[in-house]
């Protein structure tokens, strides 16, 4: 935890909404009401085009400036921004954070700062530590926008949405649904997002799955049921979606099953699968680490939707920078 976010943080929900209830900044999905949460998987599905076709744009954003901030490594996240708001029209600023004054010392706020004196409309933040992108909310001018591209184990707003537009387009609704995540749920940001999103949209059930090391705080996602076997957790699952181990926000690796041990007992391999529904989906929302949480052959197999996520996710961040740019057209 660095510093600075200390003074943080009641109430996001309301920060991320404006006077005139439209999404100003995306901080969480949590307090994101299902009707918001289904317009911006409408929007999205409308940036959608087939495979091998010229992808979706417009000029929604032209003249806008779009800021890249990861303070922590992405491919998958920022690729997509990227994408989107140049699809968008925007003109996108991707910070390399290596070479960045902020290795000199600068504190987030005055690198914010320098970015609103360039007139970047939107900044699109990764941070390790809880906090920073609602903390940077609270200090932006009100013709700014900030999007969560990943804090912490805390929050990853719009890889939840990425998530359940990807379970809309093949299972409908969420109602019957059960829908099963295994792996690292304790220090996942995507467990949390996708959680909330599920929760919001009235999903029949959510299972967590994980060693007991790994499980989160009990109450921390409520109305999911927290196991620790596969054999419980996947059976007739309509949708599985297997999650890393964070080890980079593990302090301590002590207690935590080896690579075949895990693989053996938490794996979605072809053998665990049965335990699901045959139509199942299979998820995983990236990086991969093949032939630990996930088999090889699953994760290229006929019932995985990974690379579909993908492509849902530069829809997503277009529908998303949309929204807020008529949230921020508004206010001038
Ligand atoms: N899912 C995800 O956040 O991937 P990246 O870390 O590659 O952005």
């Amino acid at each position: 935890m660095i510093a600075e976010p200390t003074e943080v943080l009641q109430d996001e929900a309301s920060l991320q909404i404006d006077e005139n209830g439209n999404l100003r900044h995306l901080l969480t999905l949590k307090g994101l009401d299902k009707t918001l949460l289904i317009d911006i998987l409408d929007d999205a599905e409308r940036y959608l085009t087939e495979p091998g076709r010229v992808p979706a744009s417009s000029r929604a954003l032209a003249g806008r400036s779009v800021g890249n901030l990861f303070f922590e490594p992405s491919t998958r996240t920022r690729a997509s921004f990227d994408l989107a708001g140049k699809r968008l029209g925007a003109d996108v600023l991707n910070l390399d954070v290596n070479t960045s004054s902020r290795k000199k010392g600068e504190s987030i706020l005055d690198t914010i700062y320098t970015l609103e004196a360039m007139q970047v409309d939107i900044m699109v933040v990764r941070d390790a530590s809880a906090g920073v992108p609602a903390y940077i909310a609270r200090h932006v001018q009100p013709h700014v926008s900030i999007l969560n591209a990943g804090e912490s184990d805390v929050s990853h707003p719009t890889q939840g949405l990425l998530d359940v537009l990807t379970i809309r387009q093949h299972k409908g609704s969420f109602g019957n649904l059960a829908v099963a995540i295994v792996g690292d749920i304790r220090h996942s940001r995507v467990a949390m997002s996708v959680s909330q999103a599920l929760t919001t949209l009235g999903v029949g059930e959510l299972r967590l799955i994980s060693p007991p090391v790994l499980a989160p705080d009990p109450g921390s996602v409520p109305g999911a049921k927290i196991v620790d076997t596969l054999e419980e957790g996947l059976a007739d699952a309509d949708v599985v979606m297997a999650l890393r181990i964070q080890r980079e926000r593990i302090g301590n690796l002590d207690g935590i099953p080896g690579i075949d041990e895990y693989f053996a007992n938490y794996g979605v391999s072809q053998e665990s699968l049965k335990l699901a529904k045959r139509d199942s989906i299979v998820m995983h929302p990236g990086p991969m680490n093949r032939g630990i949480e996930i088999e090889g052959v699953v994760a290229d197999g006929p019932q995985s939707v990974i690379t579909q996520q993908v492509t849902n996710g530069v829809a997503v961040r277009m529908a998303v920078l949309d929204r807020v740019t008529k949230s921020l057209a508004a206010r001038h």
